[in-house]
């Protein structure tokens, strides 16, 4: 028997969901989404900041027990009700539409946020052309600061735009909302064919530049000296965790949107296994690169690497300029990184955005187009207002840390918990994803998502929440984070909560008969008795 709605290169017909034209294209745009700024400014920091070497095994553990369980657990789920986050939960259970829109809204804030740095690494690909840090006499930390943001002296709200940044950010949305619109095939895939090749390539080169500078090897010795004390302090596990979670787009709508673009005779696992070790080599090459550099900043200033490893933003936006000032081919060190951030940037960002729009395309009926700049138009608006402002480092600085560190984790622990404990659905979903797979799941993985899953996350996120209330986040006013930090957070569960009151339109997606078409086979897919095996 054949399903014509999901043969491949059959054109699309008006209101169809698209799919991936083909796997390959599918594992690069999902390798896309998960290899962003999160690889590059920041595992090499959080790795260096939680033990060095040994934040080696919390990680490992972190992709091995969290990591590609969950990324499974969120393709089982978009490939098996075929939906956008609060589509696919809801065709799952009614109740459960409401931990889609978290993830949306979780992802809106994030898509604000992340266009910021992208800009401001598109400006500094161009700052390494002339070295323009070098103009004052302070060094490249005020340079970045007072020159380029023009940082206000204390965390706020301020409406005092900085041209310098409102320009490039004008255009990272041009760039977003452009491939947006072109839809999942003709955008998406587009642009990951296009970007992500040369992506690899850039990378390399930054990568094997920066091991032959002076000095290399100290950082290296930085970088992968283990420090094992760390290992006791839950918050060293936390970071793994949360950071593994960022970096692989899990827990937050991202993969169960790009899986239901898959078709539906698809290598679920055999595809998550090559991007989790795609991801996981990116992150480990960013760490060598970018300790490498830090290596040959600490032999020039003749100090300790230690004494040049700054936080996350600064890793990247202060000492990197510090290194094309003083390396050979400075420049070229300098485009290449900053060009990478901003390759890897896109191609996360569109994914980001993707959750936002396929949600409002399900829940209301409209075509690719009206939905993506009905959706996007207003998020970028948001994302202009508050970000290329005086204030805008202190608010990204807040938002990231409490929609990473707390939302993302927490919407972790409520999927496994529903899908594991609340709904008993994993053996259904054990099966789905075994069902045209080359590599089988057993008990391991129900144990891993449905046991092992909750306790962690939920040991975690308790000792998370204690932090961040005994100790007000970054020194910043408590104002501040109660506004931007822990009001956000508890906003997002609010709007996510008034967002599944939101009555289904009549032309939404929630009763698609291309659909209940998908259904009847994945269900005769399902039968002990296995019937599937004719289609
Ligand atoms: N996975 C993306 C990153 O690492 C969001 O930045």
């Amino acid at each position: 028997m054949s399903t014509p709605s999901l043969k491949k290169g059959a054109p699309l017909a008006e209101g169809k969901r698209e799919t991936f034209s083909s796997r390959k294209l599918f594992i690069l745009s999902a390798i896309g989404s998960a290899v962003g700024l999160g690889n590059i400014w920041r595992f090499p920091y959080v790795a260096y900041e939680n033990g060095g070497g040994a934040f080696l095994i919390p990680y490992l553990v972190a992709i091995l027990c969290a990591g590609i369980p969950l990324l499974f657990l969120d393709y089982s789920i978009g490939h098996r009700y075929r939906g956008s986050a609060p589509l696919a939960y809801r065709r799952a259970s009614r109740k459960a539409e409401v931990l889609g829109w978290w993830q949306v809204l979780i992802c809106f804030i994030i898509a604000i946020y992340y266009a910021a740095i992208i800009a401001w690494a598109a400006m500094y690909c161009w700052f390494s052309l002339t070295k323009a840090w070098d103009d004052n006499p302070d060094g490249a930390g005020a340079f970045f600061q007072s020159d380029f943001l023009q940082v206000a002296p204390e965390a706020g709200v301020s409406m005092d735009i900085v041209g310098g940044v409102f320009g490039p950010m004008l255009g990272v949305w041009l760039v977003a909302i452009i491939i947006m619109v072109a839809g999942v095939n003709k955008g998406i895939s587009r642009a990951n064919g296009f970007i992500m090749p040369l992506l690899i390539v850039m990378f390399l080169i930054l990568v094997v530049q920066s091991v032959f500078l002076p000095g290399a090897v100290d950082g290296l010795n930085a970088f992968f000296t283990p420090n094992f004390e760390a290992l006791s302090n839950p918050g060293v596990w936390a970071a793994a965790f949360g950071h593994i979670f960022f970096s692989l787009s899990i827990a937050f709508g991202i993969m169960v949107t790009y899986s239901s673009y898959m078709r539906r005779k698809s290598d679920l696992t055999g595809s998550g296994y090559v991007v989790a070790f795609a991801n996981s080599s990116f992150e480990l090459l960013a760490g060598i690169g970018v300790f490498a550099a830090l290596g040959f900043m600490a032999y020039n200033a003749n100090s300790a690497v230690s004494d040049v490893a700054a936080s996350g933003i600064g890793l990247a936006f202060i000492a990197f300029p510090t290194i094309v000032s003083a390396a050979p081919f400075g420049s070229v060190i300098g485009v290449l990184f900053f060009g990478s951030l901003v390759f890897a940037g896109i191609t996360s960002l569109i994914s980001i955005l993707e959750v936002i729009v396929a949600a409002f395309q399900d829940k209301l009926g409209w075509n690719r187009k009206a939905a993506t700049l009905v959706v996007t138009l207003p998020v970028a608006l948001v994302s202009m207002i508050l970000f290329p402002t005086t204030t805008g480092l202190y608010l990204l600085d807040t938002m990231d840390a409490f929609v990473n560190q707390f939302g993302i984790l927490a919407c972790a622990l409520v999927l496994v918990i529903v899908f594991g404990a609340g709904l008993g659905m994993l053996p259904r979903l054990a099966k789905h994803l075994n069902r045209h797979s080359s590599i089988k799941l057993g008990t391991a993985w129900m144990v891993l998502v449905g046991g092992v899953g909750p306790a962690a996350l939920g040991y975690m996120l308790i000792n998370e929440i204690q932090t961040k209330i005994a100790e007000p986040y970054s020194g910043y006013p408590v104002w501040f984070n109660g506004v931007f930090g822990w009001g956000m957070a508890g906003a997002l569960i609010v709007g996510a909560v008034l967002l599944a009151l939101v009555p289904w339109s009549k032309k939404s997606k929630l009763n698609d008969p291309e659909f209940a078409e998908h259904q009847k086979h994945v269900e005769a897919e399902e039968l002990p008795d296995p019937v599937g095996k004719e289609y």
